[in-house]
């Protein structure tokens, strides 16, 4: 598989020098299938990424769109847990991941991240009559996450894989919390500002948890897309568009 993979690599580098040899357009050296850029993501991200009755929209959405476009690509968006998204853009089942997905170490032992398009912030939701006021005091409590998140990874680190409940979607964690199950939900501050606005009862504390940087993930072995997108996304940042699709997702409070 890995072979078969880097000689199609190979193949299409080639193919990609010879077209740019002759000047054609540098879509055409990236290896993705039939002009299609498959998005990997978790559609339960608002607002990042969440379903408008059949479409997935949001954040990511539209700025893969926007790479598409300037790629000469048509988009497709595969919706699947957050913890496959990595495996399909190493195992090319995916040609993109972008999910909110925040860069670390780890995963860059995995794929390739672009250049970051937006900050995230892990935050504390609690019940309005908690008494969880700082961070701190989450010592000793159950916090709900994510799976396979950074907000989970940290947890575990910082108050015990005993004290962290790991649940499929973010919502799931936050439902949790309203059934008191769990006494916190760590997760993403956009998502759990819009958590918080649709439940009633719940609150994010003052004190943030970690600062992190989203970005595109990115099969290793393809290069040529991963310097395609960092380009067009400065295009995106250059012209206003980037900031323009946040704005329309995120109105200045
Ligand atoms: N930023 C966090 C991470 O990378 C959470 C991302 C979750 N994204 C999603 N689409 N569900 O781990």
């Amino acid at each position: 598989m890995k072979k078969k993979l880097l000689s199609m690599a190979l193949v299409a580098m080639m193919v990609a020098a010879m077209f740019s040899a002759c000047g054609k357009k540098e879509s055409t050296g990236m290896t993705v299938n039939d002009g299609v850029l498959t998005m990997a993501t978790n559609a339960y991200f608002p607002p990042y990424e969440y379903y408008e009755g059949e479409e997935i929209v949001g954040i990511d959405a539209d700025i893969a769109k926007a790479i598409a476009d300037k790629l000469g690509l048509e988009l497709k968006i595969e919706d699947m847990e957050f913890d496959s998204i990595i495996t399909a853009v190493q195992t090319g089942k995916a040609d993109m991941g972008l999910a909110g997905m925040t860069v670390t170490d780890e995963r860059k032992q995995s794929v390739n991240f672009s250049d970051s398009y937006a900050t995230g912030i892990q935050v504390v939701i609690v019940t309005e009559d908690s008494d969880i006021a700082t961070v701190d005091d989450l010592a000793g409590k159950k916090i709900g996450v994510q799976l396979a998140t950074t907000g989970d990874i940290y947890s575990k680190d910082d108050f015990g894989e005993e004290n962290v409940e790991e649940y499929n979607k973010g919502a799931d964690a936050v439902m949790a919390l309203k059934q008191g199950k769990v006494d916190a939900v760590i997760i993403d501050n956009e998502p759990a500002k819009s958590f918080v606005k649709a439940n009633e009862g719940l609150k994010i504390l003052d004190t943030e948890y970690v600062t992190e940087d989203y970005a595109a993930a990115l099969n290793k072995d393809n290069t040529e897309l991963l310097d395609a997108v960092n380009k067009a996304l400065a295009e995106l940042k250059e012209d206003g568009t980037l900031q323009s699709i946040i704005d329309k997702y995120i109105p200045a409070e």
